[in-house]
């Protein structure tokens, strides 16, 4: 019986017998050329990362499971409904570039073999940003049918909508653009710091609003996707404390700029535009206020314009206290009366940040 156990019946004797060793000794494999995709093991430096990997695969959640029936377009008037549209539209910009752009990060750090709690932290962000995604395509879909880009507008607010969020998609493809052409460019820290103000501008954002909002649908979203961010954040935090210490300071100086470019970028979902990198048209702000208004009204749970400042000031003073410790300079950030280091213009090219 025991001589029968191979797949195809031969003895176990047998199969051994069938093993070649050259008698001039066993070729080495050729070099493996660089970058590789990967590097077939999976090495664990920081145990704190596999804790962060093992905490997403327990808060996992699924989109599908909230109670979409609550949400009823008809407790909305025309105009609310929009303008909860538009702000969703707003966010997909940011959250619909996530996927992708974890994506290539996840990439890059395969290709740069880093360790595997990264690689595989990288993938949970991937993850949740699809999660966060679908939560803006599924507001979007019962706000207004056939949002955010392909409604027929009848009046002038949706027109003025739909021009809006046209302007916004064409900036969202610069962004993208810039960030493509240089991942290569960057060590993983820089990018990550980029991640960071992302990452705590989200927490920050989603945190808010939950408290804010008066319908329980979007509360439950904002809880949910606030509860991804602070993971993103966490995860974003553990990788720079690794990676700081042996920054040089060309790349510290590098890191200054992608925090102001950060604000630039982020301030349209967390605040309102500064006058650098958007490329809008002039009624562009008047338009949007008025669309971000009636998303307010509507129980969206959108800070006020003041609130939205205070918010920023304190995602950015948190920002602060982190890099500083690593003797990082912070930009000066003039819309908000923050000084620091004055960097320059911000162009499509410098931003990386994401959500
Ligand atoms: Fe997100
Ligand atoms: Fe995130």
């Amino acid at each position: 019986m025991a001589q029968t156990n191979g797949h195809n019946g031969h003895a176990a004797a047998e199969i051994k017998d069938r093993l070649v060793i050259p008698a001039e000794g066993f070729a080495p494999p050729p070099a493996i050329e660089q970058p590789n995709i990967f590097p077939l093991e999976w090495p664990v430096a920081t145990e704190s990362l596999v804790a962060l990997y093992e905490k997403a695969k327990l808060q996992a959640w699924n989109p599908s499971d909230l109670p979409w029936n609550q949400l009823d377009p008809a407790q909305f008037t025309p105009e609310q409904r929009l303008g909860i549209m538009y702000w969703y539209a707003v966010l997909a910009v940011f959250d619909g570039s996530g996927p992708a752009v974890f994506s290539r990060a996840m990439i890059q750090s395969y290709e740069v073999h880093a360790e595997d709690p990264i690689r595989k932290c990288f993938f949970t962000v991937v993850r949740d940003e699809i999660n966060h995604e679908e939560c803006c395509q599924r507001v979007i879909a019962k706000m207004v049918p056939n949002g955010p880009l392909r409604f027929e507008p009848r009046t002038d607010l949706e027109r003025a909508a739909l021009n809006n969020l046209g302007w916004l998609y064409h900036n969202g493809g610069r962004y993208w653009r810039g960030f493509s052409k240089s991942i290569d460019k960057y060590p993983l820290s820089v990018l990550f710091t980029s991640f960071l103000l992302g990452e705590v501008a989200a927490s920050t954002l989603f945190h808010g609003m939950s408290q804010r909002t008066s319908s329980p649908v979007f509360k439950q979203i904002f809880t949910k996707v606030g509860q991804d961010e602070s993971r993103h954040l966490a995860i974003c935090l553990k990788m720079l404390e690794n990676d700081w210490p042996g920054l040089g300071q060309e790349y510290k100086d590098l890191i200054t700029k992608q925090l102001r470019a950060g604000f630039v970028f982020l301030s349209m979902i967390l605040w309102e535009p500064p006058n650098l990198f958007w490329d809008l048209p002039p009624y562009f702000l008047a338009n949007h206020r008025v669309l971000i208004d009636y998303a307010r009204q509507g129980g969206l749970g959108v800070l006020t314009y003041d609130e939205q400042a205070a918010n920023w000031r304190l995602a950015i003073a948190k920002v602060r206290k982190v890099v500083e410790q690593w003797g990082i300079k912070f930009p000066a950030i003039p819309e908000l009366d923050l000084d620091g280091v004055d960097v320059g213009n911000i162009t499509a090219a410098d931003i990386i940040p994401v959500f």
